[in-house]
């Protein structure tokens, strides 16, 4: 179904967890298997796209014919997706779980134990796909919003506040479309109007988004 409307296009996407350094041998990090990014980097190649994924680590094999850039932290997702947005950028989708904040200071030796208690202290990350959908060149930005409550409400806040063109909004507290599952159902708000996908997969899942963004990405061929 959508082979070859996305012909010329290239479409940058963000996917999995980061990981940041509390020291050498630790992190912090989350669950993000990867599943619905990697589906919607499948779903831009099999509809023409130049795929690039970029992707934090996670335990699923490369999509064929797309091109791969493994990355571990936030800040270098960021850097790997203004790079890869310079080259051109028609289409950009983050659906990477990014980690809100890392360590402040990472030492350059492994912590010891000693303390009963310790105390790590956190700052914010850059928003990734905030940083994207403020440059001039802005290309046609979507972005994800796994809530556990008042989803929709949510999700039309962080399309506004991100100055995003269509945000993927779902209820991670529903177990069956939770962090690591294979199906998912969603709500697509874009300004001034939505569509709800009801549970299905996230490779029939993922192209019915490429779908959604292609028509409202104006690439529709018909
Ligand atoms: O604010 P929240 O993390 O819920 O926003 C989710 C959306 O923003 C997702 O598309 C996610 O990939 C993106 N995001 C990002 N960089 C961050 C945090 C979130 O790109 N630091």
């Amino acid at each position: 179904f959508s082979e070859g409307v996305l012909q010329g296009k290239r479409v940058v996407i963000t996917a999995g967890p980061t990981r940041e350094a509390i020291d050498p041998v630790r992190y912090v990090s989350n669950h993000s298997s990867g599943k619905m990014g990697y589906a919607l980097a499948i779903a831009a190649r099999n509809a023409g796209a130049s795929v690039e994924l970029i992707s934090g680590p996670v335990a699923l094999p490369v999509p064929e014919g797309v091109k791969y850039t493994p990355v571990s932290s936030a800040v270098d997702m960021l850097e790997a997706a203004e790079s890869s947005v310079d080259q051109q950028c028609d289409i950009f989708i983050a659906a990477a779980a990014v980690a809100d904040y890392r360590p402040e200071q990472v030492p350059e030796q492994k912590i010891k134990k000693s303390q009963d208690k310790m105390v790590i202290e956190l700052i914010k990350n850059p928003d990734i796909v905030a940083s994207i959908a403020a440059r001039k060149d802005k290309p046609f930005t979507v972005g994800f919003a796994a809530e556990t409550q008042s989803v929709i409400a949510y999700a039309e806040g962080k399309l506004q506040k991100k100055n995003l063109d269509m945000i993927i909004a779902n209820d991670v507290s529903d177990q069956r479309i939770g962090f690591n599952s294979e199906d998912n159902a969603v709500t697509v708000l874009w300004q001034g109007g939505r569509e709800s996908f009801s549970l299905q997969s996230k490779s029939l899942l993922a192209g019915n988004i490429i779908d959604l963004i292609t028509s409202r990405a104006n690439y529709s061929k018909n």
